[in-house]
């Protein structure tokens, strides 16, 4: 399925952020831990968490999803699935059930789609398995066959990479397996599997020190507060943002965004470059800070981007590397190889876009140099997606300063994380269609 977009200019509107996708695939997993039945607003209708949905019924979860409202029927029995668990396009699905199963003492085989047949697995079964896990790999890739373990008491591990998916798995087995764990990761990386275990009254607490985070999760029972409901999705908001901050004469309102800190690094970045971004209506929801973010058009400078930050941004670089192209200046982003094993090699995908669309850069290893400026763009050729959600959103979104029109080649996945992602757009002013 390609998407051509328009040329556009000013973006006008208010919408509402769609759920968040990593919160939605977490509070499936926990959910189906607690005392009580549950209900869930705000849930993400996309292939990722729908995939984690199918997966839990297939393990014995009973769960009904009606569209509006997701209701998990408590008190599980779990059971070993004849089928293959297919987790589809996602990647957090996959690791986060890994995790999950090892704890149960069930048996499964997990499988998915072409892009999640090439995601490392070590990085969670190599822990997993040390953990008491009997995990085997194939070739270090899915399919992923979890055989009855034992996991131990009292685990303790150092993730050699920031993975925000690697630390949840391990807190998810030690979670499903009633045991005590400690990880310790080198820096933070997205908090929501801590803060929910938190909110459902789990003995969980982290802390920094000598610049690592310890997390902590003792053996507990989890008690429900009978609902829960979920913010949006910050790295969906993200397409907005830039949208908007890079079109002229634009001004929109993009209501209950998820801005959890350990997610939102991409607000202080580009207010770093120039951004107008007003953060309104700040709350918390279900353990979670949630606001409005209320974006102007904005001359944008280019930035060295703090390598620190990266585990912040991760899902984020392939739209801010549209922002940057529309920056005065050079940005440089370095310290991000981990955007190479992503949905696609995530580096490679933005430079062939940005090539497509008569932007300079020059790529590493590990990152990129992005040589902006605040001038429309003339697109040379189509851009290829690689299947990949967040490089096709991006590369859409640049025709608001585009010359003429920019075809997107292959971009169904978006349906993984913002089905109405088309329709959202266009409600703001743009004009996307499929060709
Ligand atoms: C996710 C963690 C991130 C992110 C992914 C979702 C999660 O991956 O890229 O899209 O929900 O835990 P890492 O495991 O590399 O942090």
């Amino acid at each position: 399925m390609n998407f051509i977009a328009e040329k556009t200019s000013n973006l006008k509107g208010e919408v509402v952020c769609p759920g968040d996708k990593s919160i939605s695939q977490r509070i499936l997993m926990i959910g189906s831990l607690l005392d009580q039945d549950i209900e869930i607003t705000g849930f993400l209708n996309a292939l990722d968490p729908l995939s984690t949905l199918n997966a839990l019924s297939s393990v014995g979860v009973k769960i009904k999803n009606d569209n509006t409202k997701i209701k998990i029927f408590n008190k599980t029995n779990f059971i070993s699935p004849k089928n293959d668990i297919n987790l589809g396009n996602s990647g957090t699905g996959m690791r986060l059930m890994m995790g999950f199963i090892s704890g149960l003492s069930i048996d499964a085989n997990l499988v998915g789609d072409h892009s999640l047949s090439k995601r490392p697995m070590m990085r969670v079964a190599n822990p997993l398995n040390d953990m008491g896990s009997n995990i085997t790999c194939t070739n270090e890739l899915p399919p992923v066959l979890i055989k009855r373990g034992n996991i131990v008491n009292n685990y303790k591990y150092e993730l050699p990479i920031a993975s925000a998916q690697v630390k949840s798995s391990i807190l998810l087995a030690a979670l499903t397996a009633k045991k005590n764990v400690t990880v310790i990761e080198p820096s933070a990386t997205r908090d929501h599997t801590e803060k929910m275990i938190e909110h459902f009254n789990g003995d969980i607490e982290a802390h920094f020190k000598d610049g690592k985070n310890y997390i902590k999760l003792l053996t507990s029972n989890l008690t429900s507060n009978s609902s829960y409901e979920i913010v949006g999705d910050f790295s969906s908001a993200s397409f907005l943002i830039v949208a908007c901050l890079i079109s002229k004469n634009s001004r929109i309102l993009i209501k209950n965004v998820g801005l959890n800190h350990t997610r939102s690094g991409l607000i202080n970045l580009l207010k770093k470059m120039g951004a107008n971004i007003n953060i309104v209506n700040q709350s918390k929801k279900s353990n979670e800070d949630v606001g409005d973010l209320e974006v102007f058009s904005s001359e944008l400078v280019g930035v060295d981007v703090p390598e620190e930050i990266i585990p912040n941004i991760i899902d984020e670089i392939p739209i801010f590397s549209i922002a940057a192209s529309f920056a005065n200046g050079e940005t440089s982003i370095k310290g991000a190889s981990e955007l190479r094993v992503k949905e696609s090699d995530r580096l490679e995908a933005i430079a062939d876009g940005l090539k497509a669309l008569n932007i300079k850069y020059e790529l590493y290893d590990d990152g990129i140099k992005i040589f902006g400026q605040n001038k429309n763009i003339t697109p040379r050729n189509y851009v290829n997606s690689y299947g990949d959600h967040r490089i096709a959103m991006s590369f859409l979104i640049a025709s608001v300063r585009s010359n003429s029109e920019i075809m997107v080649e292959d971009c169904e996945n978006i349906l993984t994380s913002f089905p109405n992602f088309v329709e959202t757009m266009n409600s703001l002013g743009m004009k996307i269609y499929e060709k």
